[in-house]
């Protein structure tokens, strides 16, 4: 162990409030009355880390991905860049950020150009953050597409409505990359798919962590994911977060009632099978 200090976390919301106005038509000239969808928040993910961030539907986590994604502006609160106030950043450090910080949705489809190939989509942040162009980002944004297990001949020149939902997801995946990120915010990137497309996707991005030393914040409602992937686990309920711990403590010996009824309410299939699978999964894109 070196004597320095510890590097900060790659990304961090300390303590961060999200806000929004609440719709009244009851009373035209009542104040405008605001509802908080994150209260107090706080998360760090440290390079290489998978952190799950689980809920139920409308506890605030897609709004928490969002602040950390500088795609929204907390209320209150900080985010952090490598230990830096994402509001205070430089130009130059602001760059680094929309580089290492990555996201993919649920829905990639909704998030392409319809009228861009699959090859353009995936150049485009080549272009855009690495400043990579011409020959040399169409040759890289092929390295990628066949890194997410889409032939480039097959794939390079379709328009995203020729895909089906699991290969627009890995060119969200592809996309993502071509940045060559540190962390990829992934917001219920397998939650549209069937399980067998499911498992495998979820087997790519295990194997991209490995290869890539990435971290990632998993915004997910399945507790099979988590337990196959995380490394810790944040559990929220209406905006705070109630509980937070390694995978295994959580999912083992849950503390907060709500995350016990979580668990009690999620069929969560044998970790030895799920594992299992997941390697399977992992062993397909090799051969
Ligand atoms: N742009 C917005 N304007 C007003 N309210 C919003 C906005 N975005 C989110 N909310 C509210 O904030 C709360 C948290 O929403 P959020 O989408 O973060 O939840 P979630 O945990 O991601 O849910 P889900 O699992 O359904 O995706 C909800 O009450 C939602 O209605
Ligand atoms: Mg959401």
């Amino acid at each position: 162990m070196s004597g320095g200090p510890a590097a900060p976390p790659l990304l961090e919301a300390r303590e961060v409030i999200k806000l929004f106005p609440v719709r009244a038509c009851q009373r035209l000239f009542a104040r405008t009355a605001m509802q908080s969808a994150v209260t107090e928040a706080s998360v760090t993910i440290h390079p290489g880390e998978t952190v799950a961030l689980v809920g139920e539907s409308g506890s605030g986590k897609s709004t928490l991905g969002r602040m950390l994604l500088g795609l929204t502006a907390p209320s209150g609160g900080t985010i952090l860049y490598r230990g830096r106030a994402l509001a205070k950043l430089d130009e130059a450090a602001r760059r680094a950020f929309r580089r290492e910080v990555q996201v993919v949705f649920q829905d990639t489809g909704a998030s392409l150009n319809p009228r861009r190939t699959v090859g353009q989509s995936v150049a485009l942040p080549l272009q855009h953050n690495l400043d990579v162009w011409g020959e040399e980002a169409r040759r890289r944004a092929d390295g990628l597409l066949d890194l997410v297990g889409l032939s480039p001949a097959r794939f390079r020149d379709r328009l995203p409505h020729e895909l089906s939902g699991g290969q627009r997801q890995r060119v969200g995946i592809a996309r993502a990359l071509a940045s060559d990120p540190a962390v990829i915010i992934a917001d219920e990137p397998v939650s549209a798919l069937d399980v067998s497309v499911r498992a495998q996707l979820l087997g790519l991005m295990h194997a991209l962590r490995q290869q890539r030393q990435l971290a990632y914040l998993f915004i997910t409602h399945d507790l099979g994911v988590v337990r196959a992937l995380a490394d810790r686990v944040m559990v929220m309920q209406g905006g705070r977060v109630v509980e937070q711990g390694t995978a295994d403590a959580v999912l083992e010996d849950p503390r907060h009632d709500y995350t016990r009824r979580l668990l009690a309410a999620t069929p969560v299939p044998d970790p030895g099978r799920q594992a299992a699978r997941l390697a399977q999964a992992v062993a397909g894109r090799r051969g």
